[in-house]
This record gives C-alpha cells, structure tokens and sequence, in this order.
C-alpha cells in the first residue's frame, strides 16, 4: 500500500516537472508561481446581447499537448470591443471578448518549450498573445513580415465554442497550439496591456519610414490625440523626433500629448475653418508646415483636412480608419498631384512589429515618458459593463479590466 502510494507521488511529480497536462493538480512550486491550486472552473465575461455581459462559469478543460493555460491578470478594452459592445458589427454573440490581455502562464503542455520569437516559456511566465494563423503556419516572426494580422483570428474575437475560455476578459484563457505567444515577464502590468495598441502605432511608424520622408529631424503632425494619436506621439518622440505638433479639440487630451512628447498642440475648435486651422499648425511648427503627417482620427473631415498642413513633397500616413467611416472629400490636384505627397496607408501590425513594441516600451520609460498614464480607469472583471459604458461616454484614455 505504502509502495503504491510513493509511486503515485514520483509520477505526479515528474509529470508535473514535464509539464504535463493530464491532471488538474495544483502548478508545481516556483518562486514566481501562481499562489494556490488551478481551480475547475473560471469566469468569463461573455456578450451575451447588446450592451450587455453576464458573468459565466465554465469547466476548465483538459489541455492539449501544444496548448497553454495563462490566469489572465488583465485586458484593455478597445475600439473594437466597444463597436462589439454596442452594434455586434462581427455577428460574435454570444462571445468572450477581450484582446489586449496578459497573464501568467499556470499550466503547459507538454511540447511548449518556447515563445513565437524562440525564448524559453515557463511557469510563472507572463506573456500576450497576438494572432492565431491557423491557415497558414508559415507566417513567423523571421520571414520578411509582409503580411499583417488581417484575416487571422485572434483571441477576444473568437466565435464562442464548447471551450468557451477564447477570450481575456476572464479568469483563465486557453491558448491553443498554433498561436502565437510572447514571453514578456520583463514588462509590468500596465505596459503589457498596453502593447496590442502600441504594435499598431509601431506597425504605422514603420510604414511611415518607407516613405523615406520621416527623419530625425522631421516636423511632424499627428492628428487625433485619442489612445492611437497619443502612443504615435510617444513612439515618435522615443525615435528621437522633437518637432510635433498634435492636433485634437479636446483640452485634456492635448495637455496630455505634451506629457508625451509633443512639442505643440493645436485645439482646432480654437479655430474657424481650414485656412485659419492650416495658419495655427504652421505657427505650431516656427512658420512651416509639416514634412509628416499621421491621422489618428476616424473622422473623414479630418482626413480631408491633413492634406492641408502637409508641405510640398511631404507625407502622409492614414491609420485613423480601422472601419469604413465613410468617404472623404480632398481636392485631387490641390491635395496630392502638384504637392507631390506621397502617402501610406496603415492596418494592424505584424508579429515582427510585437517584439519591437517590446522595445518600445523600456524605452519610453526610460526616457520618462509617463506611458502607463494612458489606463486611466481599471475595473474587476464583474463590473465589465460599466467599464464599456465609461469607455462608450469617452471619460477617459484606455479602460482597464484588471483582476484581482
Ligand atoms: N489602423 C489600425 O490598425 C487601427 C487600429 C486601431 C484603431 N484605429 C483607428 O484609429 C482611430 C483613433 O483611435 P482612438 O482609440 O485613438 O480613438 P478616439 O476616438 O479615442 O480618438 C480620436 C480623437 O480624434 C479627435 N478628433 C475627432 N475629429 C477630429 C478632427 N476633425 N480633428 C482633430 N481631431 C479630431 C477626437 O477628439 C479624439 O480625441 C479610430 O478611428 C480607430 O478606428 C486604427
Ligand atoms: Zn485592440
């Protein structure tokens, strides 16, 4: 009997050193490991109707081989999941959302041994998750990266399944082979859930750069200084550009832009139509327009505008449109053919544009860029609707979940 039962406990042991996923023991001791044992069940937070979520338990399954269990820590909640929130524009309900999440790695199977850039996962890991090319494993992070997320699925916007844990706005998240995952324990809290909006602003500012326009030494407008405008303000000034100008109608929003790095803010309702609008950013920058321009708004007014603050053989990138927002109005000949711009457009980002985002972030701080400054509301996963509805009525930058 005796002999029996130390057999079981040297086979828990060594199956739990591999790593194995075959029981629902507690994780194996680790300085960084998560207190306590996996529970059977986790919450989720799942859009069940418009503008509505309900707090749902769900059985913790057993994991595969490939797959990885990560105790989410917390999700920022995104554009995206407040055009979810409010129309259900991809047809998702019921669904779990959340994709700006980070977590701790809790359990894994047994044939995870590294991260999508080749580092070592471990217990206690904290990583993210960025898109799941489940039609085409050939896309890594050392090809040349020509293509973005677009057509991938990702986590936060998975039809619900009988796994139901797809998401981070929950207790638990299932990561299953095939994914793509950091290791990012060497970032906070806060910087992790801000790197899927900062990947965005990285993927722009590289596609910016191809233009050859943007230099060191650059005047460059950005134009919306919601969280998109404002992280392309930081990146710029981290790339060591000192000449920006932001551009946005809300006071708060601008002071902000400052803290981040803007050397002037011009607040258009200050100001009485385009030309008047044009004179104040050329005075923003000493008497000249911009060399470079970012549109950070989803506004088409505002893309017909930034033509005009943009200098003859200038550029242009266009990110504010992750939807259709309708059309814009320019002026062909004024706009573009006799300036000369030469403009790029910008969509999600690259899993090569995630490391750098990586990057970006210790570098901000060291810089003393106050980064995490853009989350300024944090809310427990059980007051998830009145997170969206803060987030719906604009009070503040980026809207937090954070658990416990
Ligand atoms: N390209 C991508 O992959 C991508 C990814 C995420 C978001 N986006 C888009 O980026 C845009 C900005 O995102 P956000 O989260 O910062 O949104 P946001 O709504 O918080 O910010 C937009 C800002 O633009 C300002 N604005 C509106 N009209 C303006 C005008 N005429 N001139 C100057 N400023 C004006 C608003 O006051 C606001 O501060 C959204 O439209 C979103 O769809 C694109
Ligand atoms: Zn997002």
């Amino acid at each position: 009997m005796e002999q029996v039962n130390i057999e079981e406990i040297v086979k828990q042991v060594l199956s739990e050193m591999k790593g194995s996923t075959g029981s629902q023991a507690a994780a194996p001791a680790k300085s960084a490991a998560p207190a306590g044992a996996i529970p059977k069940t986790s919450r989720v937070a799942m859009l069940t109707g418009l503008e509505h979520y309900d707090i749902k338990e769900y059985p913790i399954p057993e994991l595969g081989d490939d797959d990885i269990l990560v105790k989410v820590e917390g999700c920022g909640v995104c554009g995206t999941d407040a055009h979810e929130f409010k129309r259900d524009p991809f047809g998702l309900i019921p669904v779990v959302l959340g994709h700006e999440g980070t977590g701790e790695i809790v359990k894994m199977g047994k044939n995870v041994k590294v991260d999508s850039a080749g580092k070592p996962l471990a217990l206690g890991d904290k990583v993210v998750t960025c898109m799941i090319f489940k039609d085409n494993p050939d896309i890594t992070m050392f090809d040349l990266n020509k293509q973005n997320v677009g057509g991938a699925d990702v986590y936060g916007l998975l039809p619900d399944d009988d796994i139901h844990l797809n998401g981070w706005f929950a207790d638990y998240l299932v990561v299953r082979g095939g994914s793509s995952i950091f290791n990012v324990s060497d970032l906070d809290l806060d910087s992790r859930i801000l790197i899927e909006p900062c990947a965005v602003l990285i993927h722009a500012v590289e596609r910016a750069k191809t233009t050859g326009i943007l230099r060191f030494n650059s005047r460059v407008a950005v134009q919306g200084c919601g969280p998109i405008g404002l992280i392309c303000i930081a990146i710029l000034k981290t790339m060591g550009i000192q000449n920006i100008v932001a551009i946005d109608g809300e006071q708060k929003r601008l002071d902000f832009a400052k803290e981040l790095g803007a050397s002037a803010s011009v607040n258009f309702k200050d100001h009485k139509g385009i030309e008047e609008l044009t004179e104040a950013v050329k005075d923003a920058f000493g008497g000249y327009l911009a060399d470079f321009a970012f549109q950070c708004t989803g506004s088409p007014v505002a893309h017909a505008n930034i033509y005009k603050f943009i200098r003859n053989g200038g550029g242009l990138c266009e990110l504010g449109f992750f939807i259709n927002g309708g059309d814009a109005t320019i002026n062909p000949h004024f706009d573009i053919c006799s300036k000369e711009i030469t403009t790029v457009g910008s969509w999600v980002y690259t899993l090569r544009d995630y490391a750098t985002t990586f990057d970006f972030l210790k570098s901000a701080k060291q810089i003393g860029l106050p980064i995490n400054k853009l989350i300024t509301h944090k809310f427990p996963l059980d007051q998830i609707n009145e997170a969206h509805h803060t987030n719906l009525r604009m009070e503040g930058l980026k809207i937090a979940i954070i658990n416990e």
